[in-house]
């Protein structure tokens, strides 16, 4: 980076996840809401967040929790309306805060005008605008779907679908349907959004020839690995149409291959994703080896200057981290201080910065078909229960330790998850170096991580202690411990060793 020119907003910023149904309710129904949003952007703004990523909130029949869309430029009424969209934006804009939705390019919902329309005979205009074949391939869908192919019975044909059969998949090679979506984008970017998060970027590219995949035969779902030139030529038209507008508008995509070589692709030559998820962290086990290996990779491979790196430990997918590292909270905490000060942008999933852990799911309480709702349970506002969600109870059952990990509770609280997630962010804005910084890894011993940001005359050294015992890790100079996972220490110097389980950031000491 050269000192005179300004990084682009989002290369500095911590971007936050909120999971709208079960963010917050305003009005009584279970079900998160956009007005809930906006009842507690105090909350965000105390945190220090710089962006809100809204997961869908589209007009959707919610086979998918809202990942089957059925009108792109509606709001559902679950979540609101269009002028409580507007008023969240901009109320988000007047604090500071940008907004980005989640853009879902690779498939409808089948109640989608589209493909009811491109159901409805083989010879309608918008036949084309889905994949329809008369024999189905090998390839398997997500979310235990089986074939990722459907046969419809009045058409006599199959259709695709990645995912769920309600979940059938665009047809990107007609000209039609680029136009109608680069619509959608236009229609959001015009109401002042700041950005979009593209679901599954990397499958809307299909292998032309529909060959069967050998990877499917051991049950892998398609979407793992497709990985196709087609994707990125879609993803160049999104990021013209993008950078035509005025504001820094982002696009960050979701390319769910666990390879940090495949997901640079999709940075193209900056004609391509502004940033990317790199998903490898949130499988790792809270373990020295694995972490370095991902950071290095990172490090390696995410190099050029306009591949800028992301960091994601949790999301409405997948395990919470606390659950992952089988509830310790010591070890999330210390993970916090690793996701707040690596080279590139951090995201926070609602709840993160409380330390919760996944919700228990029994049969009675399932509702994803994907078995991903531990993670999606109620965010707990208030310590006595029902924890800010007045009315019907909430459509998911609240995460282990709602009353002592509530909002209310942590918010002031020394040692809270909350305070050093909002002292970590704080951190990060007053160090050059931590925003924008080299990272250099440093030696120490096996179980211990640590490396030195650093840009110009500011550096920061950031250590982990992954054991259960203390270690030593000594350095040279005179340091201030400015932050530590657990608040122990802080303000003091640095006397060269690491408490079990700690991490630490530590500063040049001032003379
Ligand atoms: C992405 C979303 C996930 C959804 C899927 C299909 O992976 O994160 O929640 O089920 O795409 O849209
Ligand atoms: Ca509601």
């Amino acid at each position: 980076m050269s000192e005179s020119t300004q990084p682009p907003w989002w290369k500095g910023a911590t971007i936050y996840q909120i999971y709208p149904r079960s963010f917050a309710d305003s009005n009584g129904d279970g079900i998160g809401d956009l007005n809930g949003v906006l009842r507690h952007l105090d909350h965000l703004q105390h945190l220090g967040v710089d962006a809100l990523w809204l997961s869908p909130i589209f007009r959707s029949p919610m086979a998918d929790a809202g990942y089957d869309i059925s009108d792109y430029c509606d709001i559902d009424p679950l979540f609101g309306s269009l002028e409580d969209i507007d008023r969240l934006i901009a109320e988000a804009h007047a604090r500071g805060m940008r907004l980005l939705l989640d853009f879902v390019p690779n498939h409808t919902s089948d109640q989608h005008p589209w493909f009811v329309e491109s159901r409805s005979s083989r010879d309608n205009p918008k036949r084309d605008w889905y994949i329809w074949r008369d024999e189905p391939n090998n390839w398997r869908a997500a979310l235990n779907a089986g074939s990722a192919w459907s046969w419809d019975e009045h058409t006599q044909q199959y259709y695709l679908h990645l995912f769920l059969p309600e979940q059938p998949d665009l047809n990107w090679r007609n000209p039609q349907v680029v136009e109608a979506m680069h619509d959608v984008l236009r229609f959001w970017l015009d109401r002042g959004i700041d950005g979009f998060r593209v679901d599954v970027i990397h499958c809307t590219g299909k292998e032309p020839s529909f060959a069967d995949d050998p990877r499917c035969l051991a049950g892998q779902p398609l979407v793992e690995f497709n990985d196709q030139p087609y994707s990125h030529e879609v993803l160049r038209g999104l990021r013209r149409l993008v950078d035509s507008y005025p504001g820094e508008r982002v696009l960050v995509g979701e390319v769910n291959i666990r390879s940090t070589e495949r997901v640079l692709q999709y940075y193209g030559a900056s004609d391509e994703l502004h940033m990317s998820f790199n998903f490898q962290p949130l499988d790792a086990p809270w373990e020295p080896v694995m972490f370095r290996t991902c950071i290095r990779d990172v490090e390696t491979l995410l190099k050029p200057a306009d591949a800028w790196p992301t960091w994601v430990l949790s999301n409405h997918d997948n395990h919470r981290q606390r659950s992952r590292y089988h509830g310790s909270l010591r070890s999330a905490q210390a993970a916090a201080v690793l996701l707040l000060t690596l080279r590139g942008t951090p995201f926070i999933f609602q709840g993160e910065e409380l330390g919760l852990e996944d919700a228990l799911i029994t049969p009675e309480t399932q509702v994803d078909p994907g078995g991903r709702d531990g993670c999606r349970a109620p965010i707990p506002w208030l310590a006595a229960p029902p924890h800010g969600w007045e009315g019907d109870e909430p459509w998911l059952p609240f995460p282990p330790e709602s009353d002592e990990l509530a909002a209310e509770r942590q918010r002031h609280a020394p040692g809270s998850t909350l305070e050093l997630y909002r002292r970590l962010i704080e951190a990060r804005k007053r160090s050059p170096a931590l925003l924008h910084g080299d990272w250099e890894e440093l030696p120490s011993h096996p179980n211990v991580l640590a490396y030195r940001r650093q840009l110009g005359e500011d550096q920061r050294v950031v250590c982990l202690n992954f054991a259960d015992e203390p270690h030593a890790f000594p350095i040279n100079g005179h340091w201030r411990i400015e932050i530590a996972s657990d608040a122990q220490g802080e303000d003091e110097t640095y006397a060269g060793e690491l408490a079990a389980g700690q991490a630490l950031i530590l500063s040049p000491e001032e003379h």
